[in-house]
This record gives structure tokens, sequence and C-alpha cells, in this order.
């Protein structure tokens, strides 16, 4: 007995000197880690090799969010697609820094492509957190950016085709003439304002709410959000939606990890599910619940909106939730010989 026990208290030393370093090993191989809404799989494969080497989260999401704007991912990031209803391509975009807590956003940017990057300026040259409108373009080009038109022939025509088909669909409601039925100009309807129950925007569909954000945790262990949209197609003039908002498009903190959204803003960026997953995560809630329950929070108001969260935690845990959506998150971490794609069931 006494022999048997000793053989089997030192295999069991064994098991430990050899699971030790095998067990940090496994550790160390889940960070540095990216992840990103959707299959924007150019952002995640160009961010992946500089991360590995070292580089800050914070230079990574501006740079995976920069190639999706140039590529014009989906048609929902960057310039020449969604004209709004005066036919205007407009940007919304942030970047967070989990490490200083600094934030720089842009909302309704006209005419500079490159709206992650003026969010970054906004951070570096401003002590300001969002800049929005015609403001945020003469900010961006007294930086140094270019102002160009935003539209392209494809934009110009989808735009002429909305228009052909009465304005339809748009985001109007309680005014006269009928927004179901007709372009504006429009004025505050007769009938007054129909305090209708809250429904959530009918026609988003996958190819209209296509955000790209993106939780970077690098090898300093320092966590970064970024998150750039052109919006909703046919959006009206001057909205902005839940991507450059704190806490609703993305959030993140050095102490806990990070979170980004996609989706209907409008409805989404009422309940800042980005700050309400990281402070679930904060509490130790795992990402997957975390998220779970921050879209089953809208749900209960909005039982028919569209979107989804991503979140990861600085010990290298990730996940997802979404609803009434096809969602897909690409992740890459060491462990992983190339970026994943991860379909994920939706809640019902
Ligand atoms: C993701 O995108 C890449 C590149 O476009 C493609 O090769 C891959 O099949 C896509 N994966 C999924 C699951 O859609
Ligand atoms: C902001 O500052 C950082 C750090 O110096 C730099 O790497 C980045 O290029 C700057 N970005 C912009 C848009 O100014
Ligand atoms: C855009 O439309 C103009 C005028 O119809 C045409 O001359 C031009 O070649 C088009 N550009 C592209 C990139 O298709
Ligand atoms: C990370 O792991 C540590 C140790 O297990 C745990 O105490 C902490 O809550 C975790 N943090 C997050 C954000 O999951």
């Amino acid at each position: 007995m006494k022999m048997i026990g000793k053989q089997h208290l030192a295999s069991v030393l064994l098991c430990l000197q050899l699971y030790l370093p095998i067990g940090l090993a496994m550790n160390g191989d889940l960070l540095p880690l990216i992840i990103n809404t959707w299959n924007f799989s150019m952002a995640t494969s160009q961010t992946w090799q500089p991360l590995d080497a070292g580089a800050p989260a914070i230079d990574i999401v501006v740079q995976g969010c920069s190639a999706c704007e140039e590529l014009q991912c989906d048609g929902s990031v960057g310039y020449g697609n969604h004209p709004d209803d005066i036919g205007e391509t407009t940007l919304d975009a942030m970047v967070m820094d989990g490490k200083t807590m600094q934030i720089g956003a842009v909302g309704d940017l006209r005419r500079v492509k490159d709206a992650i990057s003026v969010a970054r300026a906004v951070m570096n040259f401003s002590k300001h957190t969002l800049l929005v409108g015609e403001s945020a373009t003469k900010f961006a080009v007294a930086i140094g950016f270019k102002e160009e038109s935003l539209s392209t022939n494809k934009s110009v025509e989808a735009f002429n085709e909305w228009k052909k088909n009465n304005c339809q669909p748009n985001f109007w409601k309680n005014v006269w003439p009928d927004p179901s039925k007709s372009c504006g100009p429009y004025k505050p309807s007769p009938g007054g304002v129909k305090m209708t129950p809250p429904t959530a925007n009918q026609d988003i569909s996958q190819e209209n709410h296509d955000t790209i954000g993106m939780i970077a945790i690098d090898r300093m262990n320092n966590v970064a959000a970024g998150v750039s949209t052109n919006g909703l197609n046919h959006k009206v003039h001057g909205r902005v939606g839940d991507s450059p908002i704190p806490g609703a498009g993305g959030y993140a903190d050095n102490d806990v990890g990070g979170a980004a959204a996609t989706g209907d803003g409008d409805i989404m960026m009422r309940f800042l599910p980005s700050f309400f997953v990281v402070e679930q995560m904060r509490m130790g809630i795992n990402p997957d619940d975390a998220c779970t329950n921050a879209i089953k929070r809208i749900v209960r108001h909005y039982p028919d909106f569209s979107g989804a969260v991503v979140a990861a935690t600085i010990n290298g845990t990730y996940g997802a939730a979404c609803h009434n959506a096809n969602f897909v998150y690409n992740i890459q971490n060491p462990s992983m010989p190339q970026m994943m794609t991860v379909p994920v069931t939706c809640i019902s």
C-alpha cells in the first residue's frame, strides 16, 4: 500500500511537472487575439501577423477597419454605398484604447473616406471624444485628410432607383405625405404623432447592417476596440448610428476585455450592449453568456430586432450572440493555424 502510494505520488508529481508547462503554454496560446464581426476576412488576415509580431492593439483595430473601408466590405463599410435620403454616403467610426480609456469617434462624417483614421485623429489631436457632420470634415481636412466625394456610380444609381420606387423604404414616421407611399419633403402629419408601440426597423437585411467591429488584445495585454460603418441604406440625412457611441458600437477595458456590436443601431444604442457585455465579464460571466444576456435585454423590448455582439476577455476567452441574423465572426489566436470563421446560432 505504502509503495503504491509513493508511486502514485511520484506519478502525480511527474504529471504536475509535465502538465504545468503545457498548461502555461496553452494559456499563452490564447493571446494575442483578434476577433471581428462578420466574415470580413481581409480585416482579420491582414492584421494577424502584425498583432502576433507585437503591434499595439489600437493600431491593429485601426488597420483592420481601414482595410474594410478601402475594400468597401459588403458595401456596408467605407465610401460609395448606402446613400442616405439626399443621396450622400456618410460614415460613422470609433476607436477605443482600453489602456487609457481614451476614445476618438466621428459620426455623420462627410467627404472623407478614412473614417476610423479620422476617429483616431480625434483621439490624437483633440481632447474630445466625438465630432460630427460638416465640422468633423473640417477637422479632418485641417489635420491633413483628403476631402473628396464619397459617391460612386453605384451609390448614385442606388439613390435614383430608390427615388423611382417612391423613396421606399425610408425611416420617416408620423409625417405627410404618407412616407410608406411617397417621397418627401415631409411635414408633421395632420393626424398628429401616434404613440404606436416601438418596433425595430423593418427593412434591416444582412446587406444593410454589416458594421465591422473589432477587438484586439496585444502581447502587452492591451485591449482596443474599433468600429466602422456607412450606416443604414436611405437613412434620414444626419442620422448617426450606434457605431461611434461609446459602449454601444464598442467598448474596451484593459482590466476585462472588449466587445463590439453590429445590427439595428437605432435600437441597439438604447441598451449600450458593448458596455453591458464588458461589465458582465468583469463580474466573471463568460463571453458567450454575457453577449446572450445583452441580446436578450434588447429582445425583451424589441422582439423583431436584428443584431449581434462579439466579445473577448484578457484571459483569451471569447464568444458572441445574435438575434434575427445570419451571423458569423472571425477569430484568430496563436492556437489557430489560420483565421477561423465561426457561425453563431442566434437566440430565438
Ligand atoms: C470567409 O471569407 C473567406 C474569404 O472571402 C472565404 O474563403 C471563406 O469561405 C469564408 N468563410 C465562410 C464560413 O463564409
Ligand atoms: C495617432 O498617433 C499614433 C501614435 O503616434 C500614430 O501611430 C497614428 O498614426 C496617429 N494617427 C493619426 C490618424 O493621427
Ligand atoms: C460612371 O458613370 C460615368 C457617366 O455615366 C461614366 O463615364 C464612368 O465611366 C462611370 N465610372 C465607372 C467607374 O463605371
Ligand atoms: C481571468 O482569469 C482570472 C483567473 O482565473 C479570473 O480571476 C478573472 O476573473 C478572469 N477575468 C475575466 C475577465 O474573465
